[in-house]
């Protein structure tokens, strides 16, 4: 592992998890991810921005065998896979002082037992001299964790912003060189983490809209050097704008909710309407959080377990409810056995979804022709609202 070169007197020490498959024991990692870490050597001081996560030890203090001083250690975000590494790093080089946002300073001490004598809190606004570069420290709470922060270097133009932007994705590529690829995988990011956010990070890019850069060197994935793209991105991710679009998790016990499901599909498909269908016993929730993103519409079908709904669709309900995507249109199709509370349970789970109920469908058994009937009449109900809906893009 070495640094590499992003601008004069600006180097990446990317730290690739190239095996990691989960995050948080929650969030699945199919392209693994990476804890970037930027070396900003000042004429008269360096500043190490990030530390990295403490599984890849080796990698980072190997990068840094070869430096002499660091005089500054930025740390932007407390959490383990960027802060893990903190401690080392301030044994390693016993005078750096440790450079955190306010609101940093009781998560540093608690969760790493870092010594208070060796922080300093900057403000918001706040600059810091390395000489023939500064770095300015621009607070942007809530991306996704209270204490979060940004650095930018006016001379260089680059923004370090490390969870913001950032995309869980391995590569030996220092810069984005497949836009797609990253694309999906900043997406996957922003709606396993971000999106909740949404609102305040829609302020955090108009603070970042006052700033002139023209690199964005995230701590997570590859470096933007056309950052206009990630900026686009994020920006119709957070506007109001939805998709002619239904995503369906659904599971299935004896196939009665599999074939609902299948109906409903083939006959929102028929009317011009997107379906994203999960099965979740086989779902990867990461893709299921992605379509949640942009989609108008959120149709829950489950099957009952003594008279609730399947444990695996509390889950995906709790999800969606915590991410609070937005939606504005949800349904429920439910099959039973001899009794089903399932419908009301589901809708108790979801409060924060500030969605119009378009309709439910409770089938007893294998669903027949009336069940149909009424499949066909919701998805004519979830075409005519999506059509009606002015942040609904129907054309
Ligand atoms: Fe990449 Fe919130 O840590």
């Amino acid at each position: 592992m070495r640094a590499r070169k992003i601008k004069n007197g600006i180097e990446a020490i990317c730290c690739v998890h190239w095996e990691r498959r989960l995050f948080d024991s929650l969030i699945p990692l199919p392209d693994g991810t990476s804890y970037n870490a930027y070396l900003v050597h000042g004429s008269e001081a360096t500043a190490l921005v990030d530390a990295a996560d403490p599984d890849l030890s080796d990698d980072l203090m190997g990068a840094l065998a070869g430096i002499d001083k660091i005089d500054y250690l930025i740390s932007q975000h407390s959490e383990q896979d960027h802060a893990g590494l903190i401690p080392a790093v301030l044994e390693r080089f016993p005078a750096a002082r440790l450079i955190c946002s306010e609101k940093a300073h009781d998560m540093l001490t608690s969760h790493l037992q870092v010594d208070s004598g060796r922080i300093q809190v900057v403000a918001d606004g706040e600059e810091l001299s390395l000489g023939d570069k500064t770095l300015r420290f621009v607070y942007t709470p809530w991306v996704h964790w209270p204490e979060t922060m940004c650095t930018f270097v006016p001379e260089d133009k680059c923004l370090f912003s490390c969870d913001f932007f950032g995309s869980h994705l391995a590569a030996s590529d220092l810069f984005v060189t497949d836009q797609a690829l990253v694309y999906e995988a900043a997406k996957r990011y922003y709606a396993e983490i971000m999106m909740p956010f949404r609102r305040v990070i829609t302020k955090n890019m108009e603070k970042l809209d006052g700033l002139d850069f023209d690199m964005i060197a995230p701590s997570h994935g590859p470096v933007y050097d056309q950052p206009q793209f990630i900026l686009d991105a994020y920006r119709d991710w957070i506007s109001a704008r939805m998709k002619n679009e239904v995503v369906l998790p659904y599971i299935s016990m004896h196939g009665s909710t599999a074939k609902m499901a299948a109906y409903l599909t083939d006959a929102l498909a028929a009317r011009g309407v997107k379906v994203q269908l999960f099965d979740l016993a086989v779902t990867d929730i990461g893709k299921l959080a992605i379509a949640l993103v942009d989609a108008a519409t959120l149709i829950v079908g489950t099957p009952t377990v003594h008279v609730g709904p399947h444990p695996a669709v509390y889950y995906a309900a709790h999800l969606a409810n915590m991410l609070k995507p937005k939606l504005k249109y949800a349904a429920i199709i439910n099959s039973y056995g001899w009794s089903s509370k399932a419908i009301e349970q589901i809708t108790d789970l979801i409060p924060h979804l500030k969605v119009n109920v378009l309709g439910t469908v409770l089938q007893k058994g294998l669903p027949d022709v009336e069940t149909f009937a009424q499949l066909d009449a919701l998805a004519a109900t979830v075409a005519d609202a999506h059509k009606k809906e002015p942040d609904v893009a129907t054309d």
